[in-house]
């Protein structure tokens, strides 16, 4: 498949939108708009605001399109001995080199599977088949639930050790604390690249340093860094790492790559006839959704498309600091909008901090997360609340598992006037909420 033709850099957040059918739609009929959860006033809007994209993004048509015409014109299992079958095989091929790519890997290491939980699941089930009682995994306060329960009951059936590295009061991992449990018995250091709770962007370069010097594997969650920053697997130093094309513009699924000499090495849960090459198909259990991963090679053929470059790696590189450019700026003015409102206090990285992805984490005072983000989900503003499986850090704030964080998350596809408009929304209704008689 070929690349799509360059864009110019910087990003051209008009040519962007329009790639992506959802952004042009009116909001929703019918309860949206009703302005009624906190008796706000009556809508100024007609348009949706998704800053909703830790969550799951919107696609480009020519994500819809090529999922289309996967179905339409190669739709058949793999291996086959006729030409929709071998179109199939060179679609996954194909997917392969790009997901390589993307992590700036060895495209044999790259795993497709039904989404970054299930495909994590079974590859630590795989490690664990490696390890011996009283063996020690390290896991993280920042992580998602997808980088910690499937380490918590591998060590359950296998007798290990798992020890939780704390948060410094930024909400970052705290190496020193990671340097304090990191021992000789520690098999796997267990982090994310970035909090999909509170936008952290985490030292991954040294804590992989820190792992590989004790002689463990560094396991990278890279889920809510995919869509704002470049993995390089290479650069940062990771022996494993997984992601969720659907963050990143691309279809419901999850991928990871595994260093190949890893993936070729690890009892890998399988059954028997199922092929051992490329190393990162042995994870890949069952039949795949191919029209997923048309969508998939889609989406990162318009990530592409927005840089400039000989081929997808330089492609990608140059999108990837477009996106920065672009996201840093409105991040930057949404801390600084946010700080000025009184009732909600957002947690962690200022900002305007480099060391932090465009996602929000609010602390409500007076109103539940849930409520805030009803306020604005009936103005056309779609955030979430919750904990968003990210347990841990919620818990480390204090704050009740349920109700959790009020989460504004923003993608490159937003834009000032969308940040504008929910700061005004947001103060409204966080004012109507502290004085319920005020219109
Ligand atoms: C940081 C992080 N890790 C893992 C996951 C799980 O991803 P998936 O939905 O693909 O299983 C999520 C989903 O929100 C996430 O944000």
């Amino acid at each position: 498949m070929q690349v799509a033709e360059s864009r110019p850099v910087p990003l051209d957040t008009g040519w962007v939108r329009a790639q992506f059918p959802a952004l042009g739609g009116a909001a929703l009929d019918g309860a949206a708009h009703s302005g009624a959860a906190l008796g706000g006033a009556a809508p100024t809007s007609p348009r949706r605001i998704f800053l909703d994209a830790p969550g799951g993004t919107q696609v480009p048509e020519s994500v819809v399109s090529a999922m289309r015409t996967y179905l339409v014109e190669s739709n058949s299992n793999t291996d086959g001995a006729y030409e929709l079958s071998r179109r199939t095989d060179e679609l996954i091929a194909e997917a392969r080199r790009y997901g390589g790519a993307f992590v700036g890997g060895d495209p044999d290491g790259i795993a497709f599977g039904q989404n970054m939980t299930t495909l994590n699941f079974n590859l630590v089930r795989a490690v664990g088949r490696t390890l011996s009682p009283g063996d020690e995994i390290l896991t993280t306060a920042l992580d998602h639930e997808a980088n910690v329960s499937p380490w918590l009951l591998m060590a359950e059936d296998r007798g290990l050790v798992v020890r939780e590295v704390g948060l410094t009061e930024q909400l970052d991992i705290d190496l020193e604390d990671l340097r304090t449990k990191l021992g000789d018995r520690t098999r796997v250091v267990a982090f994310c690249l970035a909090s999909n709770a509170v936008g952290t962007v985490t030292r991954a370069r040294e804590i992989a340093d820190l792992a590989h010097d004790a002689g463990a594997l560094a396991w990278g969650d890279a889920v809510a860094f995919a869509p704002h920053r470049r993995i390089e697997v290479g650069a940062l130093g990771l022996d494993v790492v997984l992601c969720s094309p659907y963050k990143f513009f691309g279809p419901h699924l999850g991928m990871a790559w595994i260093r190949p000499e890893l993936a070729a090495a690890l009892p890998a849960e399988r059954v028997r006839p199922a092929a051992e090459v490329p190393a990162g198909h042995r994870f890949e259990t069952g039949t795949l959704s191919h029209e997923a991963i048309a969508g998939f090679v889609a989406a990162l053929d318009y990530l592409a498309s927005l840089g400039s470059g000989n081929d997808l790696t330089a492609k990608l590189r140059v999108a990837y600091d477009a996106i920065w450019g672009h996201e840093s700026t409105l991040a930057g003015a949404l801390g600084a909008g946010i700080a000025r409102i009184a009732g909600v206090h957002p947690v962690g990285m200022p900002g305007d901090s480099a060391a932090r992805v465009p996602t929000f984490g609010l602390v409500c005072e007076r109103a539940t997360p849930r409520r805030l983000a009803e306020a604005l989900g009936d103005e056309g503003i779609y955030v979430w609340d919750g904990n968003f499986y990210a347990k841990r850090v919620v818990e480390t704030l204090g704050l009740d598992l349920d109700e959790g964080l009020l989460r504004i998350g923003l993608a490159h596809y937003n834009t000032p006037e969308e940040i504008g408009r929910l700061l005004e929304v947001l103060e409204r209704v966080v004012r109507a909420t502290a004085n319920p008689t005020e219109r």
